[in-house]
């Protein structure tokens, strides 16, 4: 099967009451998380363009991380405890995997940033962390304990460590047992520590994208710029200087307002349907689809969105594909609605939406790789 997860309470609620608010342990919420198994996600640790790391430690310490691609000898030399392999963007890398996103649809397409997953054996953990992001943390096999502090920030006490930003000393405040298929939200800045009860234990993480105001104006400006005048500041009507040796507030406001109104509406959507749809992962593309595995999983399928595509859509009328936008006629722009906001169609989900245009623009796709036809 193919994965999935349910909420256990309304999205209405989640989003009220818990979303970037407080942890949430929900039991039993997920499955058909078998797939892929320990020594699928070790290759993809081999591959370059794959971001992985190695974590060995336990308790007190000490910690050690290395970062990947690895070698098939870097894992035969692995102790027989205390280690954990996380694997960035599988989903990226592998469709099937990309899919559970579909699970998500109570949250923007933009929001999501990639399922990363772990593998560890007895005792592995990467220590006691909190994230900047939110995650759902997904047990897919074997049994992890979380241990769960409080709220953490640049100036919480930190293990001294040149790589690793662990915590010195986290309260523990709640502490779960989980298993297959149990889900734990957390929030941004929530100390955690989850620590494998047994060998083969596997966490998928959902995380979300959140960029930083200041990544977000640098684009802003940039976009702005690309398209500004040579325009000069104006100031027709303004009163008699009363302190002409003055830099006043009110010049001020009238200089910042005048430099602002080049982020206007085109500029602004331009730069940030262009970031929102950048992928994080573009090498995932050339990883080709395991057609057989989906058509066995979900045989209704008749096409998916390749798990290194981002595609968004704006108020005018635009697709943003990986970065690109690409103006749609009224013909193309129902199928394209439908292909951005999931990533796995029917032959009933698609039929009302073929026509000419929407079939050359969807074979277009095909071809290069952002969609696959399921045989
Ligand atoms: C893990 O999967 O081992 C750790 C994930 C996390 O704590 O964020
Ligand atoms: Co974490």
């Amino acid at each position: 099967m193919l994965p999935e997860f349910h909420l256990p309470l309304s999205a209405e609620t989640f989003l009220a009451e818990v979303w970037q608010r407080k942890p949430l342990l929900m039991r039993d919420s997920a499955r058909g998380l078998e797939h892929p198994d320990p020594d699928t996600l070790a290759g993809l640790a081999l591959e370059d363009c794959v971001e992985s790391r190695l974590m060995t430690g336990a308790d007190k310490g000490p910690w050690n991380v290395q970062q990947g691609p690895f070698t098939a000898e870097d894992f035969a030399i692995l102790p027989r405890q205390n280690w954990t392999l996380l694997v960035q963007s599988v989903d990226h890398f592998m469709t099937e995997v990309s899919l559970l996103l579909d699970y998500f649809q109570f949250l923007p397409g933009w929001r999501l940033e990639d399922i990363m997953l772990s593998y560890a054996v007895k005792g592995g953990s990467v220590g006691p962390h909190y994230d900047r992001y939110d995650v759902f943390l997904i047990q897919a096999s074997g049994q992890r304990r979380w241990k769960i502090g409080p709220h953490c920030d640049d100036h919480s006490p930190r293990l001294p460590h040149d790589q690793l930003r662990l915590l010195a000393d986290m309260p523990v405040e709640e502490e779960f047992l989980v298993g297959p298929g149990d889900v734990l939200y957390l929030p941004p800045g929530v100390g955690h520590w989850g620590v494998a009860e047994d060998d083969d234990c596997v966490t998928w993480s959902v995380g979300f994208r959140a960029p930083a105001p200041a990544d977000l104006l640098a684009r802003l400006t940039d976009s702005a710029l690309e398209n500004a005048d040579q325009t000069l500041y104006s100031d027709a009507g303004r009163p008699v200087a009363q302190a002409p040796e003055q830099l006043t507030d009110t010049d001020m406001d009238n200089l910042r307002d005048q430099a602002l109104a080049l982020i206007n509406r085109d500029a602004l959507r331009d730069a940030l349907a262009g970031l929102l749809s950048e992928p994080r992962q573009p090498a995932g593309l050339d990883f080709d689809i395991d057609c057989g595995h989906i058509a066995a999983a979900a045989p209704d399928t008749v096409l998916v969105r390749h798990g290194a595509t981002r595609l968004l859509i704006d108020n005018q009328g635009h697709a943003w594909l990986n970065g690109e936008r690409r103006q749609l006629s009224s013909m193309e722009k129902p199928l394209v609605a439908l292909l951005a906001r999931q990533r796995r169609y029917t032959q009933t989900d698609l039929q009302a939406l073929m026509n000419d245009q929407s079939a050359t623009l969807l074979e277009e796709w095909i071809d290069a790789g952002f969609f696959s036809a399921i045989e």
